[in-house]
């Protein structure tokens, strides 16, 4: 697929923008805080719903605006599709697809699709299993849409029978209630498991040939899903109904519940070696973008085409032949790539570049006025 504008209203730092990335590399250039990853962020609120970089949506907009709005176009296989998203400082945003209104977010997936690479993902490595299971999700949520509602009535479930943990300490009659959530959360967390389980193994076969190719044929990266409870080839909703009743004591004493999906992590290793716990800098950062990169083929895959890729300031960090490597990936892939330094790109085929300053657009040698 092919994202062909990209227009802004009080978005951010912008007041009003256009951008039409071309078809190959569209380079963002400009100093610190003028706006680049902004245009990536509408992108990421476009495919996913919500923004990588705070949950919060009254953020996006613009400061002293009442309303924020992204509009993107993009070209698929089968057809035109605009996504719009209207933003305001009441809460609730209104999402459009093709000038209808979207009842569930849920509905957004697969209309403009990309993956974003940017410095935090070295979270994903670096920090504890929340990153790791948010990058999931994130991920998952994108090509599948049940996965997406899993997940919510997974939370839904989860705060309900946490409430109910600590409801019980002070009427201890409310304990035969806790049954049905048990129930509940067994069902979608099994779903979420079993799709998580089958993600991760086609990540981990992705991620190794990318990293092989990035690394120079050096490093040979693995990804495991580690799921909180073991089913041991029984029935994974069974299991965790099971678990859940066996941690009920501890549970209603802790007034939190301690197993479950929302305790699962992923286990990366290269050539046998916890990145986490032992991996240099390098290896870490070319570790999160041979995932993110894995993430890109599968989604190629699922959808028939490829989404777009984003690059937030990721060339500079990378060693000359790392980054000739990934550079040499995007062929027949639209590609936005940021930068302050545009010579970080001189070995790039570039289509297009701008340079971003204060919120505005400017073609490539404008000064912004
Ligand atoms: N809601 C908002 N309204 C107005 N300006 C904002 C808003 N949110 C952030 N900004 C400002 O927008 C600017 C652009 O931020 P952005 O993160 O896009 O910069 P950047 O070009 O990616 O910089 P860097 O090279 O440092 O990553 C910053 O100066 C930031 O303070
Ligand atoms: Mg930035």
């Amino acid at each position: 697929m092919r994202i062909t504008s990209i227009q802004l209203n009080d978005f951010r730092n912008y007041a009003r923008a256009e951008l039409r990335p071309c078809e190959g590399v569209t380079v963002l250039y400009g100093n610190n805080a003028q706006g680049k990853t902004a245009l990536l962020e509408s992108v990421v609120l476009a495919c996913t719903g919500r923004s990588h970089r705070t949950p919060r949506d009254r953020e996006l907009i613009r400061w002293d605006q009442e309303n924020g709005r992204v509009f993107i176009c993009a070209e698929r296989r089968d057809g035109s599709h605009e996504v719009e998203m209207l933003l305001n400082r009441q809460g609730r945003k209104i999402v459009k697809v093709n000038g209808r209104a979207l009842q569930r977010t849920g509905e957004l997936m697969g209309h403009v699709s990309g993956v974003l690479f940017a410095p935090e993902d070295l979270r994903m490595i670096k920090d504890g299993p929340a990153e790791r299971r948010r990058f999931i999700d994130m991920e998952l949520s994108q090509i599948r849409p049940a996965y997406y509602y899993a997940l919510q009535r997974y939370a839904h479930a989860l705060m309900q029978r946490n409430k109910l943990l600590r409801d019980i300490v002070l009427n201890p009659a409310l304990t035969a209630t806790l049954e049905d959530w048990d129930a509940q959360l067994a069902r979608h967390g099994a779903a979420i498991m079993a799709m998580r389980a089958d993600f991760v193994k086609q990540i981990s076969g992705a991620a190794h040939e990318n990293h092989l190719e990035i690394s120079g044929g050096l490093e040979d990266l693995r990804a495991r899903y580690v799921p909180s409870i073991e089913t041991d080839g029984n029935d994974p909703e069974q299991a965790l109904f099971a678990a859940l009743r066996a941690s009920r004591e501890n549970d209603m004493r802790r007034g939190a519940t301690g197993v479950g999906p929302h305790r699962d992590d992923l286990m990366l290793t290269l050539s046998g070696m916890d990145v986490r716990a032992y991996g240099s800098q390098g290896q870490q950062r070319t570790t999160a973008l041979s995932l993110k990169l894995a993430e890109l083929d599968i989604m190629r895959r699922e959808l028939g085409e490829a989404p777009v890729l984003m690059l937030d300031d990721v060339m500079s960090e990378l060693d000359p032949a790392r980054r000739r490597q990934l550079l040499g990936r995007l062929k027949g892939i639209q590609t936005i790539v940021t930068c302050t330094d545009l010579s970080d790109l001189a070995e790039a085929e570039i289509g297009a570049a701008w340079r971003i300053s204060g919120g505005i657009i400017c073609p490539e040698g404008g000064d912004g006025a």
